[in-house]
């Protein structure tokens, strides 16, 4: 073990900044994804700069988090090389990233991302199909040959579709009753669907930077872990947070019929009945009112201890492998930030 605890990092005032993380690799991995972009056909590549938020620059203000790019430099410096070499990997996952959202939206029937139109909304849906799936191929591209690191990265993507197969199944099964969606098959379904490229992340940067399979394994296990935390938090917003900051429609979810965590977790207590009597309308006044018997029923928490439970595991992880102490601990800065969503 060579860096302190979660818990550590969440005491000290003066521990790593996750906005500078993460912005710093944003300004490394920019020029590589520009280039990646710069080779598809002109009509597409506009569509995948939109999605990347780069049709106003490399640093507009559209673009996401950069969540994934960041891990995969994290992963590299994890492994002692230098961030750079973290570059193709990280590439090749924000690509991923990016096509799964354009794809979403069109899977979801979101008009809304990043505080605009989403792509098909812009393009209309079957441009926005191809530009994911010119995304999904430049990915493939950017890892190269080299074995391992393709069969992560397609090991990612298959549990990815396998992930979004049971979101959007699980929308058309019953709140309650023996056909209901558990907590354990939603803890899969989001390991899967979001868990799996942030596992990806840091074990492609980590191969990327020479660490052995066995190091790049525990690694692909601690983001599978800091996914669902993600995912929880996600879920979160979707009820609770605001559209301003999010660029997300809000309650959504709901009315979908999304089997989110806080919800599930409601439906197990007394609560149950009436609040699955309120899903079941379907309508905004039914999933406003859902939303407050949500937070009655103590969903909320119950999904915020789950999200700390994940994340202390991610942690038990990092503890057992070997890895650079500075890289070491903004990592941890990094997953508690994400897992609170505070950057
Ligand atoms: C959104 O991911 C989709 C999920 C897996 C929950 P992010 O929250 O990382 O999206 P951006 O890239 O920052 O917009
Ligand atoms: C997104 O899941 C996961 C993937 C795109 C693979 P969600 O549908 O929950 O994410 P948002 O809320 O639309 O970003
Ligand atoms: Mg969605
Ligand atoms: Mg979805």
């Amino acid at each position: 073990m060579t860096a302190r605890s979660t818990a550590d990092v969440l005491g000290r005032a003066s521990g790593p900044d996750a906005g500078r993380v993460v912005h710093r690799a944003r300004t490394l991995v920019a020029p590589a994804l520009a280039d990646a972009v710069a080779t598809l056909h002109p009509w597409v590549a506009g569509m995948a700069d939109y999605a990347l938020g780069r049709e106003d620059g490399p640093s507009g203000p559209r673009q996401g988090k950069g969540v994934r790019q960041a891990l995969a430099v994290l992963g590299a410096e994890l492994a002692g090389a230098p961030a750079s070499e973290g570059v193709p990997g990280a590439v090749a996952v924000e690509l991923v990233h990016t096509f799964s959202l354009v794809h979403d939206d069109i899977m979801d029937g979101d008009s809304m991302r990043r505080g605009r139109p989403a792509l098909w909304k812009e393009y209309g849906t079957g441009a926005a199909v191809l530009a994911g799936d010119a995304l999904f191929a430049l990915a493939v591209q950017t890892v190269g040959t080299a074995p391992a690191a393709v069969r992560r990265l397609s090991a990612a993507l298959g549990d990815l579709v396998h992930g979004q197969a049971d979101d959007l199944l699980f929308a058309h099964r019953p709140w309650t009753g023996p056909e209901g969606v558990t907590v354990e098959e939603y803890e899969r379904m989001a390991e899967r669907k979001t868990g799996a490229l942030l596992g990806c992340a840091l074990a492609l940067g980590a191969h990327f930077g020479g660490a052995d399979e066995e190091t790049a394994s525990v690694l692909d296990r601690t983001g599978r872990h800091l996914g669902v935390a993600f995912q929880i938090a996600d879920d979160l917003l979707g009820i609770w947070g605001d559209p301003r900051t999010t660029g997300k429609p809000v309650l959504g979810d709901l009315r979908q019929g999304k089997k989110t965590f806080p919800v599930l977790a409601a439906l197990g207590t007394p609560y149950g009945t009436e609040l699955s009597g309120l899903l079941a309308s379907g309508d905004e006044s039914g999933a406003q009112r859902a939303a407050d018997l949500v937070a009655e029923a103590g969903g909320r928490e119950a999904a915020l201890a789950d999200a700390r439970r994940h994340l202390a595991a991610a942690d038990t992880l990092l503890d057992s492998i070997p890895s650079a102490p500075r890289p070491d601990a903004e990592l941890r800065a990094l997953l508690v930030a994400l897992s609170r969503r505070s950057v």
